[in-house]
């Protein structure tokens, strides 16, 4: 298989080229490849003959596109149709990552596949935008939704992960003050990629969930880090009001991962043993 990923450099990215070490990667940084830019993407891509594009570039600060609307709707959506035509030019499967911050947390049992979307923010709104172009534009199509992912290179965007952002402001001794009303499913970048491949390899094409198993809230994902790095942290719950975050968070976006397993495909294993499979790593590191 010969996978053109965009959007290298990042989290996801990382682990996606780790776990397809085995077959021909291209991978392109921002710096590289501007995805808003799809002719240049078409001309570094098209000697490389890949079957399969994988993006992964997004804008996610997810509070500086309440401002930044114009560059959410292009980073998000609006080149998103280039890819289309990329991909189809190339004869390649278009793979997509797309959010929970679709769905707006009314809900309070896990959102399949067939749940209707009803956006908060910007960015969910322009990430709906495009999974939407995706899933019209590009015939042989993957859209993956997650949700809370952290993986050892930490997000390029957001500068770091949530883990390492716990165990610094601990080392630090700072009051830490985490939200206790959104509930969602922290994932590990690398399960997620690791549950792509096998899909990758089908043509069981079409809209997904890929999520570790179970929830918890942000304030609980944070009791399990300081219980795992064993430091006594003295965690404050708060509530989504108290923490004034520009962009609104659904206050529940736990996704089922119905369809993948529909198609037959394993359920990714609980947040908590990922959690402490990446503390493994950081600790053999
Ligand atoms: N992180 C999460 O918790 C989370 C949750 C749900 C869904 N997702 C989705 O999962 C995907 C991967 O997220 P991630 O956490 O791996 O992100 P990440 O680590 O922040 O990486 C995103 C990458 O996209 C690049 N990028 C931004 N604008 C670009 C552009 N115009 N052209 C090319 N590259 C561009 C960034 O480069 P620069 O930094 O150099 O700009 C960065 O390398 C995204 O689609 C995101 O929406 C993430």
């Amino acid at each position: 298989m010969r996978v053109l990923i965009l959007g290298a450099g990042g989290q996801l990215a990382t682990e996606l080229g780790r776990v397809l070490r085995n077959e021909e990667v291209l991978a392109l940084s921002h710096s590289q490849a501007d995805i808003c830019d799809a002719d240049a993407i078409e001309r570094q891509a098209r000697p490389f003959r890949p079957d399969c594009l994988i993006n992964t570039a997004a804008y996610h600060r997810v509070d500086d596109c309440e401002d930044e609307v114009e560059r959410s709707f292009a980073v998000n959506a609006v080149a998103l149709k280039g890819m289309c035509r990329v991909a189809g030019a190339l004869g390649a499967v278009l793979v997509h990552f797309s959010t929970d911050y679709v769905f707006d947390g009314a809900q309070r049992h896990p959102y399949c596949e067939t749940d209707v979307p009803n956006p908060l923010s910007i960015y969910a709104m322009s990430k709906l935008a495009g999974e939407q172009i995706v899933r019209r534009y590009a015939p042989r199509h993957f859209v993956v939704r997650t949700c809370g992912l952290y993986a050892p290179a930490g997000s390029r965007s957001k500068g770091g992960n949530f883990v390492e952002t716990m165990l610094r402001l601990a080392r630090e001794g700072r009051s830490i003050r985490v939200v206790n009303d959104q509930v969602t499913t922290p994932s590990s970048a690398r399960d997620v990629a690791r549950a792509l491949i096998p899909l990758l390899r089908s043509d069981h094409y079409g809209l997904y969930h890929m999520t570790n198993a179970g929830s918890c809230s942000w304030f609980e994902f944070a009791q399990e880090i300081f219980r795992l790095a064993k430091l006594p942290a003295g965690v404050q719950p708060i509530s989504s009001a108290e923490f004034r975050a520009k962009a609104r968070r659904p206050a529940y976006s736990v996704l089922e991962n119905a369809a993948l397993r529909e198609a037959g495909f394993p359920d990714l294993q609980p947040w908590q043993h990922a959690l402490a499979d990446y503390f493994r790593e950081r600790a053999a590191d």
